[in-house]
């Protein structure tokens, strides 16, 4: 009999499920989209069941339309979207919307956060308090809606749902529990100071357990809903960037993950607790047990993309798109943008912030634009490069996922940018990967996630920096750099005309 592991990819647009072999084989993949709800400037919304429904029937469509057997599924594991907020009763049933990672409405909490414990806060949780992690947003339902808070008895994060649905049984993963930042990243368990100290019940926070953990196996009632085994084993999975890391072969302190999804992320493993970048970039704990990575964030990558596809090129085809955005020159003819069209998170945590296109010029053409979309994207990343740099912090090798992994012309453009070495993947499989490796270390498969991507990650091409574009993309970052601090009273100050009118 045939034996598979299902990574779920929970991700924000969609949800995508990968049935692979023991050997790293992917044997299917489905996938199901869903809605975001951005029902204000800077809310971010999704309904909890629909990630449900979405993964049911994406796994359903593995069963009836791939041709799996539902006994030949072993384990499942999930990659997640990090930080959101899903509050639950004392029945386990939703609150209220979920709040989404790229949910910005919670400066003001961010404030009293920072206002009460002040350093102390990176001390514990390795982190600054940003609006898209999630006691900030435990803090604003509290204060912006009592009468749901009254009712809320736990709290879980994106993909933590979907397996608490699955198992009957509520946990979170340690990689997503530091996203959180209620988190004792040094003591390795929820902070009692920081619940103490927002009077947040630390009965809300749910068990901590590790990513390749079994947390159960498949419940009556979702063996019924979905057509999965009851013996099924269920494993803990991690935050996205921690199963892409997994999933890129991040298993070394010498490479670096750059990965273009929604978001963007440069992520670097990390063997212990103790480097201290003072908040200046995330610290998360990793999905292989008791190592780290930190990370920086750009809300918007691949959103910039394709907000500029959906809104000036609906009609056409991505990859053509691109194609064309490679055909012109470097530099898209003196067109500059910076991808703060949701805000920013590293290295300037702003929330007011958005993105502008300098050197607009009545000679350039749509293509341009993309181009200038696309090597602003890469300029934030080699931002968050500096801080590595700020910190003494070498690597030789950037290992590309996601959006920016799926063209010569991309990959070969943040060797330019970053001055380093890129690699791509020959199975580029994102976060899913990860996952289904997660599940496959936890039945037994391998004795460690090291050994797993042996089998299951190949590195591809390499590309090379080229001097002369270097040189280029060099001169052009220094303009980059500065348009942050350029820009930043005028979008502030539009914001606060927007709140107003609104
Ligand atoms: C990381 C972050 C995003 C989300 C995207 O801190 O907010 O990368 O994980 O799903």
């Amino acid at each position: 009999m045939n034996e598979y592991v299902i990574g779920v990819d929970l991700g924000t647009s969609a949800v995508k499920v990968s049935a692979m072999d023991p050997e790293g084989q992917i044997a299917a993949q489905e996938s199901y989209g869903y809605e975001l709800h951005q029902p204000h400037p800077g809310y971010s919304e999704q309904d909890p069941r629909d990630w449900l429904y979405g993964t049911t029937i994406a796994i359903d469509r593995l069963i009836l339309r791939d041709g799996l057997k539902a006994e030949e599924i072993k384990g499942i594991s999930f990659s997640g979207q990090m930080h959101g907020l899903v509050l639950l009763d004392e029945n386990g049933q939703v609150l209220r919307p979920a709040m989404l990672w790229n949910d910005t409405r919670t400066t003001k909490q961010c404030e009293e956060i920072k206002e009460k414990l002040g350093d102390k806060f990176i001390d514990i949780t390795g982190n600054r308090a940003l609006e898209g992690f999630t006691l900030p947003k435990l803090l604003w339902v509290k204060e912006n809606q009592p009468e749901i808070w009254a009712k809320a008895k736990s709290f879980l994060l994106p993909k933590d749902y979907v397996r608490f649905i699955m198992t009957g049984k509520q946990a979170i993963d340690y990689s997503d529990a530091t996203g959180t930042v209620l988190y004792d990243i040094k003591k390795g368990t929820w902070s009692k100071e920081i619940c103490d100290a927002f009077d947040i019940p630390m009965s809300m926070c749910p068990p901590l357990m590790r990513s390749i953990d079994e947390a159960g196996t498949v419940t009556d009632y979702y063996s019924m809903f979905s057509g999965l085994k009851k013996s099924t084993r269920v494993f803990g999975g991690g935050g996205d960037n921690a199963c892409g890391a997994v999933g890129a072969g991040i298993l070394q302190p010498n490479m670096v993950m750059s990965s273009i999804g929604t978001s963007g992320v440069v992520l670097k493993y990390e063997p212990d607790a103790n480097v201290n970048y003072h908040g200046a970039l995330q610290y998360e704990c990793h999905a292989i047990p008791d190592t780290y990575y930190s990370m920086g964030v750009t809300l918007a990558a691949g959103h910039s993309l394709n907000w500029f596809k959906h809104t000036f090129a609906a009609d056409e085809d991505f990859t053509a798109m691109v194609n064309k955005a490679a055909e012109r020159p470097l530099g898209a003819n003196g067109l500059l943008f910076t991808p703060y069209v949701v805000g920013e998170r590293t290295p300037y945590a702003d929330a007011d912030i958005r993105g502008s296109f300098i050197g607009v010029d009545s000679m350039q053409n749509k293509y341009d634009f993309v181009r200038a979309v696309i090597e602003g994207i890469t300029f934030s990343f080699r931002d968050i490069l500096n801080i590595y740099d700020q910190h003494g912090q070498d690597f030789d090798t950037v290992v590309a996922i996601g959006g920016g992994a799926k063209s010569d012309f991309w990959l070969q453009l943040q060797a330019n940018v970053f001055n380093k070495k890129v690699v791509s993947l020959t199975n580029e499989q994102g976060p899913g990967l990860g996952a289904a490796m997660l599940a496959a270390v936890g039945l037994g498969w391998y004795d460690s996630l090291q050994d797993c991507a042996k089998k299951f990650v190949h590195f591809g091409k390499t590309y090379e920096p080229q001097a002369d574009a270097v040189a280029k993309y060099n001169d052009l970052y220094k303009v980059y750099h500065q348009v942050y601090d350029q820009t930043k009273g005028l979008s502030h100050q539009l914001m606060k005309l927007r709140n107003n009118w609104d």
